[in-house]
């Protein structure tokens, strides 16, 4: 048990995938894994473990933003012996060369959080991936036929603001698009020298205002969870 997981220790696999909402680990419990049992549901951030292809691995909530995925996964690295966290998430695209549904695979996160410097005296507002799990992602998207997009995003503190131009750390790092939880699970795990990746789909193009409505959004997901199970597999 940590402060935030009940799990007991031994019960959480060594890869574990992280979507933000509790319901999408349960979907995906349900429908992509076998033997799947319950291990954590503190404050309803539902965690299982279960197979995929006869391969142990676990699925849990980050929860939103950067204070919720810096708690999950610190637990997760430190209280459960995890090696790799794959975020799978949604993101919000800066340009309308991005299209609804893109995947993409984060490269590097920028940020203006102090998350990173507070936390871990790490400096800087760029934060990468890290270990080989991105490539991972890359060749197995490959051998899978699907395509994937390597580019940096913005993590960012705020989903609603008045200056609807782009923020400066975006522009600076040329950023495709914005979510609001890699650079915490980044950042974590190059304190901790773990795995992380985070592999998004585009659900809203910002200039147009285009989103993917909530019946396309299970078909859209579908797609990013069996890149990040299949990835699994080859870790
Ligand atoms: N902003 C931040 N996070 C997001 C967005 C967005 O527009 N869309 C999906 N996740």
């Amino acid at each position: 048990m940590s402060v935030h997981i009940a799990a007991e220790k031994g019960q959480i696999a060594k890869t574990v995938l992280q979507p933000g909402d509790p319901l999408r680990a349960k979907y995906i419990a349900d429908h992509f894994l076998t033997d799947a049992k319950l291990v954590s549901q503190t404050r309803n951030v539902l965690y299982y473990t279960g197979l995929y292809k006869g391969k142990e691995i676990s699925v849990g909530a980050s929860g939103m933003g950067i204070p919720s995925i810096g708690i999950y996964s610190y637990e997760l690295f430190t209280q459960y012996e995890v090696d790799t966290i794959i975020r799978i998430g949604t993101c919000g695209a800066y340009t309308s060369d991005l299209k609804l549904f893109d995947l993409l695979n984060v490269e590097n996160s920028a940020s203006e959080s102090t998350y990173a410097k507070f936390a871990w005296g790490i400096e800087g507002d760029l934060i990468a991936h890290q270990g080989n799990v991105f490539n991972v992602i890359t060749e197995t998207a490959q051998k899978l036929g699907k395509e994937i997009l390597k580019t940096n995003i913005h993590t960012s503190d705020i989903f609603y603001r008045n200056d609807q131009n782009l923020p400066d750390v975006a522009t600076k790092y040329n950023c495709t698009a914005v979510e609001m939880e890699a650079f915490a699970l980044f950042a974590n795990a190059q304190h901790l020298g773990k795995n992380a990746a985070t592999i998004l789909t585009v659900s809203d193009i910002i200039p147009t205002g285009e989103q993917i409505s909530a019946n396309e959004r299970e078909k859209a997901l579908k797609t990013m969870i069996e890149l990040a199970l299949e990835t699994g597999l080859n870790l």
